[in-house]
């Protein structure tokens, strides 16, 4: 599929894409008199369409954008999704998408909506399947001003690139167990790095013994399919000394191992990686659209299964930080790989900023379901950043409590730490755990466990399956402010 900023006669395109406003003085003669004449008001994500107009414009596609007052990228990229599977209900090859006034929202974020909404809402995995859904139409952003064309084109250029990043994330997300494991991963970051220009870098499992990662290799050791350390770098500015460290999980399968999930829950355990997906699609559109900033991301990859040399409950292990650990529940492992990347990515690649993201617990299943990402925090200056970022992008988080009370469930007692604790908190717990070994770095948490991946579809284009959620607010924050996309 392929979008591109080209004026468009009715003849060129099988289709149009027209939006219109609730309380607007539609322009079009025609859309008035659809508005007058039916049902169609423009209310917001109305869809209404008329075909055979003549031979060559088979369909003319109206969409509504609510009221004028109101409008916003989210309800932009909600109504360019509904249209967009309309066009590909319709089977259009060709689309024409009618570029519109508004001042609510400047060029480029109308530009980004539109891209952002119709190519995220077409995604779908199908590449196993015998019968394919493959549509992938050309479309044209008609009736851009001139005055405004190399801006537009640029930032087309941008959000094509941070698009490719979320379906790159969404794809490693929808593959399974038996084609994406620790190696076949590692293989993934190298090609996707060569393409988008950042380099990786892969430790195997004597490597990693080296560097004395214990909590890490101890939850790997059940798996014949050896742990990675995936190492990225995208150093895009050499002025400055600041890198921004991401630390995604990357259990490519997560059996709970001893302390087995019952197999409705083991189901959708090859999403583990949702994290690693994440930092791989975000390190892709940072490198692609060569951002002038320094990233490292870092995951370590393992499969947490059972076998004679797995890790057991009851297990004390160390860790790369040095800190001794108590396994109270094996299945409590996302923790244990994410402290020993933690400490690597500041020791070693020089963060002087962590986010970490994993899908770590099904207590935020619990909390907030697959709409709302759990996040914690130590620095209220990198909450403010990172929750501007997120305003760009509509992705949503929620605040938890990093309170020192909550620290006494991780104290272990033959050990220094225990992996669980049964009072309950346990996305809390689980964050406070990983809050140890960030030193005094400022340090985001985002446990993404409920919003990485989804039966059902979150919005119009958060499909069903793997999300890449949250490439979009980690590029944002990346990028920096910018204050353009929204009034
Ligand atoms: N990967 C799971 C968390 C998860 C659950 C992600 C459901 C996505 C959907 C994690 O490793 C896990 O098993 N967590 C345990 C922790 C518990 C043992 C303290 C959980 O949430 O049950
Ligand atoms: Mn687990
Ligand atoms: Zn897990």
């Amino acid at each position: 599929m392929s979008i591109n900023i080209k004026d468009v006669t009715v003849e060129f395109v099988d289709g149009l894409i027209i939006t219109a406003f609730e309380d607007g003085e539609n322009n079009s003669s025609e859309l008035e008199n659809i508005i007058k004449s039916t049902t169609f008001k423009g209310k917001e994500g109305e869809i209404f369409y008329i075909t055979e107009l003549n031979e060559k414009v088979k369909y003319k596609i109206f969409v509504g954008l609510g009221k004028k007052e109101l409008l916003n990228g989210e309800v932009l990229r909600n109504a360019m999704a509904k249209a967009a599977k309309k066009a590909k209900e319709l089977k259009i090859e060709k689309i024409g998408v009618e570029f519109f006034d508004t001042d609510k929202i400047c060029v480029g974020g109308r530009i980004k909506g539109i891209t952002e909404g119709i190519r995220l809402a077409l995604y779908s995995f199908d590449k196993y399947k015998e019968q394919k859904s493959t549509y992938s139409p050309e479309i044209y952003i008609s009736g851009v001003p001139t005055q405004k064309l190399e801006k537009a084109t640029e930032r087309l250029e941008e959000v094509n690139n941070l698009v490719d990043g979320v379906i790159k994330a969404r794809d490693l997300i929808n593959e399974p167990a038996n084609s994406i494991y620790p190696e076949s991963l590692a293989h993934e970051a190298i090609k996707i790095g060569a393409e988008c220009g950042f380099e990786v870098q892969v430790f195997d499992e004597k490597e990693c013994k080296d560097l004395e990662m214990k909590a890490f290799l101890s939850v790997g050791m059940g798996s014949s399919k050896k742990p990675r350390l995936i190492v990225m770098r995208y150093m895009g500015d050499n002025e400055s000394s600041d890198v921004l460290g991401l630390v995604g999980k990357g259990l490519t399968y997560d059996s709970g191992g001893y302390s087995l999930k019952p197999s409705n829950s083991m189901v959708g355990m090859n999403g583990d990686m949702g994290g690693a997906a994440v930092v791989i699609g975000t390190m892709a559109a940072i490198a692609k659209n060569k951002l002038k900033k320094n990233v490292v991301a870092v995951i370590a990859a393992c499969e947490n299964l059972v076998s004679g040399v797995a890790y057991k409950p009851g297990d004390i292990i160390g860790s790369m930080a040095g800190k001794t650990i108590e396994v109270l529940n094996t299945d409590a492992e996302g923790r244990l790989t994410l402290i020993d990347a933690i400490t690597y990515i500041i020791e070693k690649e020089g963060a002087t900023k962590v986010i970490d993201l994993a899908t770590l617990t099904g207590a935020a299943i619990v909390a907030l379901g697959n709409y709302t990402t759990a996040l914690m925090c130590n620095d209220e200056d990198f909450y403010d950043e990172f929750m501007r970022a997120a305003d760009v992008t509509d992705e949503i988080f929620w605040r938890m409590p990093t309170f020192k009370h909550y620290r006494k469930q991780i104290l272990g007692e033959k050990a220094d730490l225990k992996n669980v604790d049964p009072n309950g908190a346990g996305t809390i717990v689980a964050g406070m755990f990983l809050k140890e070994f960030v030193q005094d770095k400022p340090w985001i948490h985002l446990d993404i466990a409920g919003t990485s991946d989804t039966k059902s579809p979150i919005n119009e284009y958060i499909v069903k399956g793997g999300t890449g959620t949250p490439v979009r607010t980690l590029y944002y924050l990346a990028k920096g402010p910018c204050g353009c996309h929204k009034k």
